[in-house]
């Protein structure tokens, strides 16, 4: 339908704006695809050694997403807003503005959780942080929420956001593949350490 195809090209849209490469190069901080693991997103900024540009990307890539997922529902109801929300993490993922190269989503997943489900999206954010302060692994503490995510809305929300961010949880992962491999060889960067490993 329209209110669907309008749904997903605007949280697409919105998703596309890489809200850290802005931030960074605004701030002449620097080149952000040079730095560190080269990601576009909060943790990558925080290896800048800026603090206040970091909130700003958490800030933009999250709320770019609950933007889109509130106004496709205002508009069209309930299942466009969730194809908003999908449709934003892929943007941000795959941006038509960097050539299709995006990120790694976690903070475009939490936006649209916290316009699909707020309470949901609290408990993303608390694992993340629980997860966060005994590891120090920003990637460790997303992959944990993710899991814990599509379980709640399953329990609490509904099967269609469960499934929803259910295949978001796996693309997640996916993207996390060279995360996982260097958590698993002991070489993955703790939060606020300069640069990765492995590059
Ligand atoms: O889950 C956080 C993820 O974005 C890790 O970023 O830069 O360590 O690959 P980075």
């Amino acid at each position: 339908s329209t209110a669907l195809l309008v749904s997903i090209l605007l949280g697409y849209l919105l998703g596309s704006i890489p809200f850290g490469v802005i931030v960074t190069r605004a701030a002449g901080a620097g080149d952000l695809r040079k730095i560190g693991s080269g990601n576009i997103g909060t943790t990558n900024v925080l290896r800048t050694g800026r603090k206040e540009l970091a909130a700003l990307t958490l800030l933009g890539d999250m709320l770019k997403a609950t933007v889109a997922v509130l106004v496709a529902r205002h508009f069209f109801g309930d299942i466009p807003a969730l194809a908003a929300g999908a449709a934003a993490f892929l943007g941000h993922v795959f941006p038509i503005w960097l050539r299709f190269k995006g990120g790694k989503g976690v903070a475009t997943y939490l936006g649209a959780l916290i316009g699909a489900a707020w309470p949901v999206g609290l408990a993303f954010a608390a694992v993340w942080i629980a997860v966060a302060w005994l590891t120090r692994y920003s990637s460790a503490s997303a992959l944990a929420a993710s899991i814990v995510a599509p379980v709640l809305l399953a329990l609490f929300v509904g099967l269609v956001p469960a499934l929803v961010f259910a295949a978001l949880t796996l693309a997640l992962w996916a993207l996390h593949h060279e995360n996982i491999a260097r958590l698993m060889a002991g070489e993955e960067s703790r939060i606020g350490q300069k640069s990765t490993a492995a590059e």
